[in-house]
């Protein structure tokens, strides 16, 4: 039982920590809110239940993402805590409960804010004048990015009243018609578009560049006075909102004070009405205890305070028509039903299709072209079709069958008994041609920005390119001269295609689509067998020798490899320059025993190593054995603090863990190899 219970419960904090990599340092959620929110709450409850699995630095105790390595770690002077959640009446109720005990006697007021879906900020005055604005980080260490806060319109940069100081925190969002101008601009320019307001503003706020900043158009809402000097504090979150008003910062106009939890949920249920109308989004409202000495005396958690709770809606659901059912054929050959919906406006973005995933799904929810449905945003991401209004379907309307010929190229579509999806077996499909092509510039593959799906089908129709060594024959007049390409942008293209050549090997085995061959089995393959053309010459058996390599992914690199085409396009794409053959540090990276003096050991790196960024450091330790985690703990061996180490570094001095600095890690590092 424990057991079992300390598994699942190390697979949900490494899904955690994967999503929250996704959601806090890449700005691209893989999964829902709602869905990663029940992670958390399923490791809690395990960790309640079992008390000897809790774990220092457990996700359950620590709040969002390690700040990113491109920023500037600044400490923060008060730390930023998250809010728990509650999804109903009942847990509202539960959480004053918790409350109430906590205070012993006096009942507290409320406010209710809507809580805007963007990025939380600290914001810090002097003397009346903007002087810092940070991100959320952690909660303990966040990122400075002042300059790209300070070309925020509403943001002030100087106070009405110059204050000694004063330390805020506020929401930084994208607006509903700025987000949807900013990705149709994006699409056009072939860059993917981001997933939903939130991921852009945070991509827009942690960009290098302040001018694009500012040319994002976002805005901001305070919502807590965290500190003030020169006045005293006032007695009330809404006297703090007022006076943040009065000081000229954007206080939302929707805040509510209320006397008690019913009128709180009067309230929300006003919000949820109101929430599609609104020009931001909205995943629900924050419901705070008014009187700050209350606050004082119910306190925080090590993540919440017990102060407030966000109540979170369901997520936004939309009705619309099906006018079509199209079938999309994939890099791989997969076929998927897409509907082609009457646009509708969905949490703030039109949506004008859904997935319907596969033929089983269309079949269980029996959507027919004609039909009215339920459509709803998963997570803001990929909008989905609940479930058909049958009550409105139309008379003639009749069964969805998948064909079972390509719609692309006409081959014969094979569906394999353990597969849910059927695939064209077409070896020239054009479709899969597309995919092939928009994988490979993928940012996770050969990383070509620029070069979108308007590009690839015009290059495509054009037959200027059928494979992706054609992409580096390309040439300014060729990419110039297609629409809506200018000349500089055509430069940035090529500038891209080259830069792509010099790519580390795992990418392009990657990039090459090979199925099962996803980003790790292709890292592997790289490091353990360091060239493309001894992967491409590799039997099974070679293959399978390697770490993490079953004898599914084997057969596939086979497959692949034995298609004449294939072999012929590798060959193509070194005679065109591109690497394909792993640097020494590359090879190293993944050997599966190790030896030397870092082999086995444990180390943390914490704070900005001079000379190397995050990735490099972490690359070169796994290079020679060790294994690098987030968190310190009496398990540490070592800790690598650079420039502005914050928390982690105060923990391995008190834990009595070795620390060692940026010239002392290079050193050691160069020793051992
Ligand atoms: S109060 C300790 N108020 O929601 C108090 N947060 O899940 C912390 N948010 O990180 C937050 N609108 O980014 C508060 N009116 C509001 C909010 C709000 C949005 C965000 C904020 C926070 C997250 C918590």
């Amino acid at each position: 039982m424990i057991e079992e219970a300390r598994r699942r419960a190390l697979e949900l904090r490494r899904q955690i920590a994967e999503h929250r990599r996704h959601y806090y340092l890449e700005n691209a959620p893989a999964i829902s809110d709602a869905e990663y929110d029940a992670l958390e709450r399923e490791l809690a409850a395990l960790e309640a239940r079992f008390p000897e699995l809790r774990s220092d630095g457990s996700p359950t105790e620590t709040v969002g993402g390690e700040p990113g390595p491109e920023f500037v770690a600044v400490r923060h002077a008060i730390p930023l805590l998250s809010l728990d959640n509650a999804y109903d009446e009942g847990e509202l109720r539960h959480w004053e409960q918790r409350l109430l005990r906590a205070l012993r006697g006096p009942v507290p007021r409320y406010v209710v804010e809507p809580k805007i879906d963007g990025l939380s900020m600290a914001l810090l005055y002097r003397e009346g004048r903007l002087e810092g604005a940070f991100t959320r980080g952690n909660g303990v260490v966040g990122e400075d990015v002042t300059p790209n806060v300070r070309t925020i319109s509403s943001i002030p940069g100087q106070l009405r009243r110059p204050l000694a100081r004063l330390d805020l925190r506020g929401e930084v969002y994208m607006p509903k018609p700025a987000f949807a101008e900013l990705n149709r601009l994006r699409t056009e320019e072939g860059l993917p578009a981001f997933a939903n307001p939130r991921n852009a503003a945070a991509g827009s706020v942690r960009l290098l560049d302040a001018s694009i900043t500012a040319s994002r158009n976002l805005q901001c809402f305070a919502y807590e006075l965290a500190a003030l000097e020169d006045a005293s504090m006032p007695a009330t979150h809404g006297e703090g909102l007022a006076l943040l008003a009065e000081l000229g910062l954007p206080v939302n106009p929707l805040n509510r004070a209320c006397a008690d939890l019913d009128e709180v949920l009067a309230t929300l249920a006003e919000l949820e009405r109101r929430r599609d109308a609104l020009p931001y989004v909205i995943d629900g409202a924050v419901v705070k205890v008014d009187e700050l000495h209350l606050r004082a005396t119910a306190g925080s958690t090590s993540k919440f305070p017990r102060w407030a709770v966000a109540f979170k809606y369901p997520p936004e659901q939309a009705r619309t028509r099906v006018h079509a059912i199209l079938v999309h054929v994939g890099r791989t050959g997969a076929l998927t039903p897409v509907a082609e919906l009457e646009p509708v406006v969905v949490g703030g973005t039109t949506v004008a299709r859904a997935t319907l995933h596969n033929e089983d799904e269309i079949r269980r929810k029996d959507v027919r072209v004609g039909d009215r449905v339920v459509i709803e945003k998963a997570g803001e991401v990929i909008p989905q079709v609940v479930r058909v209004l049958l009550e409105d379907r139309p008379p003639e309307a009749v069964p969805f069958v998948m064909p079972d010929h390509c719609p692309a190229c006409g081959a014969q579509v094979v569906r394999e008994p353990d597969e849910v999806v059927g695939r064209c077996t077409g070896a020239v499909c054009p479709a899969k041609r597309r995919e092939a092509l928009l994988h490979y510039a993928s940012r996770a593959g050969m990383d070509i920005q620029g070069l979108g799906e308007a590009l690839v089908d015009q290059l495509l129709a054009r037959g200027q390119v059928r494979d992706v060594a054609d992409l580096y024959r390309l040439d300014l007049e060729t990419l110039a001269a297609l629409d809506r390409m200018g000349h500089k942008s055509a430069s940035n293209v090529l500038a891209q295609i080259d830069a792509s050549r010099a790519r580390p090997l795992h990418r392009l085995l990657y990039a090459l689509g090979i199925r099962h061959v996803g980003e790790r089995a292709a890292r592997v393959l790289a490091g353990e067998l360091g060239a493309a053309r001894v992967v491409a010459d590799a039997g099974e058996d070679l293959l399978t020798s390697v770490p993490e390599i079953g004898p599914k992914t084997a057969r596939s690199v086979r497959v692949f490899f034995d298609q004449p085409d294939n072999r012929d396009l590798l060959a193509r794409l070194g005679a065109a320059g591109v690497r394909t053959e792993a640097l020494p540090g590359e090879r190293t990276a993944v050997r599966s025993t190790p030896s030397g003096p870092w082999a086995g050991k444990t180390v943390v790196l914490t704070g900005t190593l001079e000379g190397w960024t995050r990735e490099e450091a972490k690359a070169r330790l796994e290079a020679l054995g060790a294994k690098v985690v987030g968190t310190v703990s009496r398990n540490t061996d070592l800790v690598v603090a650079g420039e502005a180490a914050g928390s982690k570094l105060d923990r391995a001095r008190a834990l009595g863990v070795r620390v060692i600095g940026s010239q002392e890690f290079a050193a050691l590092t160069e020793e051992a190899s």
